[in-house]
């Protein structure tokens, strides 16, 4: 074993009121101190989200993975192209630090899993010979509803400039499975027991960056109503509510303050032992989404390959 799963993304900003806005308004909580925020899921005592104020533009600093063997990665490290490093300016030098052969930085770290999420009611739907519910409405009036709450997050993709390096280093270093790939454009990895079937994503970009975080919710009906909710405050550009064919999961992606995005999902596929998992390779039409809306033009835009690192202003948009 090795990556066990996904722990946090650390990111450099301009300032963090703005990503604090937008990470409150998505159902985060807050804690502040000065120009570092740390954003959590309600009910779990960990952080989730870091944001570094103070910087001239939106960048990845680093992504966090729970893990354990941490001598074995360090041993493995080096032979893939990576390197064990210091742990940077202000951060604790536990776990393991290293960057893999894209520069990109990662903090390994043993920590107690999350307890298990309680179990919610099953999303259910009367299908043809199979009716679930009766004498009952599925949906209520809007106002018994209370705002949608992530319960964990679940999965970070971010950029790289070689996707096929990024997969063999955390594979082979770092003790992931690949899970499925579109040709050398975009790639899963999963932990190797018990895990979502993404945990660490890549896609293609000039340079290494943060693409999107994605949080767990209870169902369908919750990755839609949050993401409408998020996207009247946040005010800039969207993509869902779809489903994914890779990882099978219902999506809303809301555009961040800097051009990225924030995955609202459910229902995705779980492998719990990756040996008995067979990866595919899909092609480019199925890389996407199986349905859902037009594809931003900037959804796989890497706004920190670009001088100015972000978009000038938010689109406008109808709440
Ligand atoms: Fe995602």
């Amino acid at each position: 074993m090795a990556v066990l799963g996904a722990l946090s993304l650390t990111l450099e900003v301009p300032d963090v009121v703005p990503g604090v806005a937008f990470y409150t308004d998505a159902g985060l909580v807050a804690d502040i101190e000065g120009q570092v925020a740390r954003l959590r899921c309600e009910g779990q005592d960990r952080e989730s989200v870091i944001l570094l104020g103070g910087y001239p533009k939106k960048r990845l600093h680093h992504i966090s993975l729970r893990a354990d063997d941490l001598d074995g990665i360090a041993g493995r490290v080096a032979a893939q192209g990576g390197e064990v490093v210091s742990a940077p300016a202000g951060f604790a030098d536990n776990g393991l630090w290293v960057t893999d052969p894209n520069g990109m930085l990662i903090h390994l770290s043993e920590q107690p899993a999350d307890p298990e999420l309680a179990e919610a009611t099953p999303f259910e739907v009367n299908a043809p010979g199979r009716l679930l519910r009766k004498r009952r409405s599925a949906v209520l009036p809007r106002t018994a509803y209370t705002p949608v709450r992530p319960l964990r997050l679940g999965h970070i993709l971010v950029f790289s400039p070689d996707v096929d390096s990024s997969v063999a280093f955390v594979t082979s270093a770092l003790g992931m499975g690949l899970a499925d790939r579109a040709q050398d454009v975009i790639a899963f990895t999963c932990a190797r027991k018990d895990s979502d079937h993404h945990v660490v994503a890549f896609a293609k970009s000039p340079a290494v960056g943060f693409h999107h975080a994605s949080f767990q919710v209870c169902d369908p009906d919750e990755v839609g109503r949050g993401g409408r909710a998020l996207l009247a405050k946040a005010g800039r550009g969207d993509w869902g509510f779809g489903r994914h064919t890779i990882g099978s999961n219902f999506f809303h992606y809301i555009q961040d303050p800097w051009g990225s995005w924030f995955e609202y999902y459910s229902d995705m596929d779980h492998i719990d032992d990756h040996a008995l998992w067979t990866p595919t390779n899909y092609a480019m039409e199925d890389s996407l989404a199986s349905w859902g809306p037009e594809v931003p033009h900037d959804f796989v835009h890497n706004y920190e390959a670009d001088a100015a690192g972000q978009p000038s202003a938010p689109a406008s948009h109808a709440a």
